[in-house]
């Protein structure tokens, strides 16, 4: 039996993260280390996200957010930033009407302006057309940082105060949230990244408050199916306080499960 069979045994089906995000780093050393272009290793990472999102949608993953490209991205050499963007064209193109045949709905988060508007024309075809499908949502954040979607709710919020349809007395958190781009979509229960850098790297600031982090050294290109169970079993294995103490938690889970999530 193959190594992710077995894991997918050990996976609880009971207890699944409902929104995994990933940063998806290490292309440039995957191509590095063989003597490759980064370009090749970009190439390499995007066939890996193919499979990482058939997967969670086979495992039923609810949300699924892969951060592809930040705002800071732009600062990379022109040749680069040209391929990365083209290899997300190539990828929309040959992959969308698959998303959509799979039930899988599409979403992109970030300054999309700053794209080019024949990028942008097919990320708004693939996201309307997937618009209803019920299955995992895959969020592909794209020209995304973290400090500036939230600047841009800061300013959504003055505007509608301003004009008198919001009043500044109910703005609480759970409402500062219906601002982000990320508005009808749960906070991220699992962040993993690859290549072994412990930092955010301007992703979801305000989301992962409470997010659990996996961090492995593997190089995204080289990122496996049976390494995706393997986080999701490590997830599976904490114990999420959120504040409270252990003993309050496990009083909780009883009450919501009927039996203690660990055990
Ligand atoms: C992640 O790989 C892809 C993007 C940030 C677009 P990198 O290109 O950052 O790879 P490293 O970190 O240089 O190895
Ligand atoms: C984070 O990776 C952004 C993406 C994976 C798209 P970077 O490679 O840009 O992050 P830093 O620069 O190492 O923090
Ligand atoms: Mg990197």
């Amino acid at each position: 039996m193959s190594e992710y069979s077995e894991l997918l045994k050990r996976l609880d089906r009971r207890d699944l993260p409902q929104h995994i995000a990933i940063i998806m780093d290490g292309n440039g050393r995957w191509a590095k280390k063989r003597h490759l272009t980064r370009v090749k290793g970009h190439e390499r990472g995007s066939k890996v996200v193919k499979y990482i999102v058939e997967t969670a949608a086979e495992i039923g993953i609810k949300v699924l957010s892969l951060y592809a490209f930040s705002k800071e991205n732009w600062n990379r050499p022109k040749e680069e930033v040209d391929a990365l963007m083209q290899l997300l064209h190539r990828y929309l193109l040959t992959e969308g009407n698959n998303l959509i045949k799979n039930g899988i709905r599409l979403t992109v988060i970030g300054d999309l302006n700053s794209l080019s508007p024949k990028l942008r024309e097919l990320i708004t075809d693939v996201c309307e057309r997937s618009r209803n499908n019920p299955k995992t949502r895959v969020v592909i954040a794209l020209s995304y940082s973290g400090r500036y979607e939230i600047v841009e709710a800061v300013k959504s919020i003055i505007k509608d105060v301003q004009s008198g349809s919001l009043d500044s007395s109910v703005i609480d958190e759970q409402m500062f949230n219906g601002y982000l781009f990320t508005k009808d979509i749960p906070d991220p229960d699992l962040l993993i990244r690859t290549s072994a850098e412990k930092r955010i790297s301007n992703f979801m600031l305000w989301q992962i408050a409470y997010t659990e982090l996996y961090i492995t050294k593997t190089l995204w290109p080289d990122f496996t199916k049976a390494e995706f169970l393997k986080a999701i079993i490590n997830f599976q294995k904490r114990e999420r306080r959120f504040g409270m103490t252990g003993d309050q938690l496990i009083t909780q889970q009883i009450k919501s499960h009927g039996y203690p999530l660990n055990e």
